[in-house]
């Protein structure tokens, strides 16, 4: 994305969000990264600043919906915003997910991207559009696993479905107000959250990989961008199957409960 001078990034510290960052790293670009882990994210700034961006750490909670409103408000003009942070947990076959499981997943990966999104629509609505005509653009990191309903970890499919609805469903509006949301959804990648699972991941891709087709797909204004296309068209299928048999499906390809 040539045309981005300044981005916020969540969850920048590992995986994606840190392949991303790293992406658009180079001279005239200013950076915002966020993450929980100093060290980690520490990597990530000098590895950006080392391609020539100017870098801005914050160490932040996705969770914390006023820090992150007084960061984004204080970033000043923003192209760009991804809503990244994320965590993954799956029941193992036949235990019920954890109330602290479930509720731990949907105030990162629901409300940690609300906290990121309101306030950057506020902030792109009043700045003044590009030579595009776009003030700015939203991407949201929701995943393959909104495409159907995922027995095997439902607190996650469910974080992501309601992500992937709630930014397609409102990139319709935005954009008639400059501001076009994109909701991405990955199949498998390479990252920690992968990093310990024992099961097949059919189409597994790197993270600098997924970060160039997830900013070509921002860059386009799409309102979602599902890749492997043929991990999306499985996944689509699966959903239409009875609960029973796609939970049956799950068990054996997961049979540690996770998923991407
Ligand atoms: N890997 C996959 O196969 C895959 C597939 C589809 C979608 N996704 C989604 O992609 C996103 C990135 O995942 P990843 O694979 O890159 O995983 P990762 O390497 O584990 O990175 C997760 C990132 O989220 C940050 N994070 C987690 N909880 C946070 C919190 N409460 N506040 C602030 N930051 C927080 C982490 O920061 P700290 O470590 O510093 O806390 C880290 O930078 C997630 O939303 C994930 O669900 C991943």
């Amino acid at each position: 994305m040539q045309n981005v001078r300044s981005a916020l990034i969540t969850g920048a510290s590992s995986g994606i969000g840190s392949a991303l960052a790293e992406a658009l790293a180079r001279p005239g670009a200013t950076l915002h990264l966020s993450g929980r882990d100093a060290v980690r994210l520490d990597a990530v700034v000098v590895a950006c600043r080392a391609r020539g961006a100017t870098v801005h750490p914050a160490i932040i909670d996705v969770r914390d919906a006023e820090a992150m409103a007084a960061w984004i408000a204080g970033a000043g003009r923003l192209d760009l915003v991804v809503a990244n942070a994320g965590v993954s947990a799956g029941t193992i076959a036949g235990t019920p997910e954890a109330p602290e499981t479930a509720r731990a997943i949907f105030a990162i990966n629901l409300d940690g991207v609300v906290n990121t999104v309101l306030p950057a629509l506020a902030a792109m609505t009043r700045q003044p559009a590009g030579s595009d005509g776009v003030r700015g653009r939203i991407g949201a990191i929701a995943s393959i696993a909104a495409l159907a309903v995922t027995p095997w970890g439902p607190a996650y499919g469910a974080s992501k479905a309601a992500v992937d609805a709630w930014i397609v469903g409102s990139g319709v509006e935005m954009r008639k107000r400059g501001v076009t949301l994109t909701s991405v959804c990955p199949g498998y990648i390479r990252t920690a959250m992968t990093a310990g699972h024992q099961f097949p991941m059919p189409g597994l891709m790197d993270a600098d990989r997924a970060a160039r087709i997830i900013l070509r797909g921002i860059a386009a204004g799409r309102s979602r961008v599902v890749f492997p296309w043929w991990i999306g068209l499985a996944t689509r299928a699966a959903g239409l199957l009875p609960t029973w048999a796609l939970a049956a499906a799950g068990r054996l390809l997961h049979r540690d409960g996770d998923h991407p």
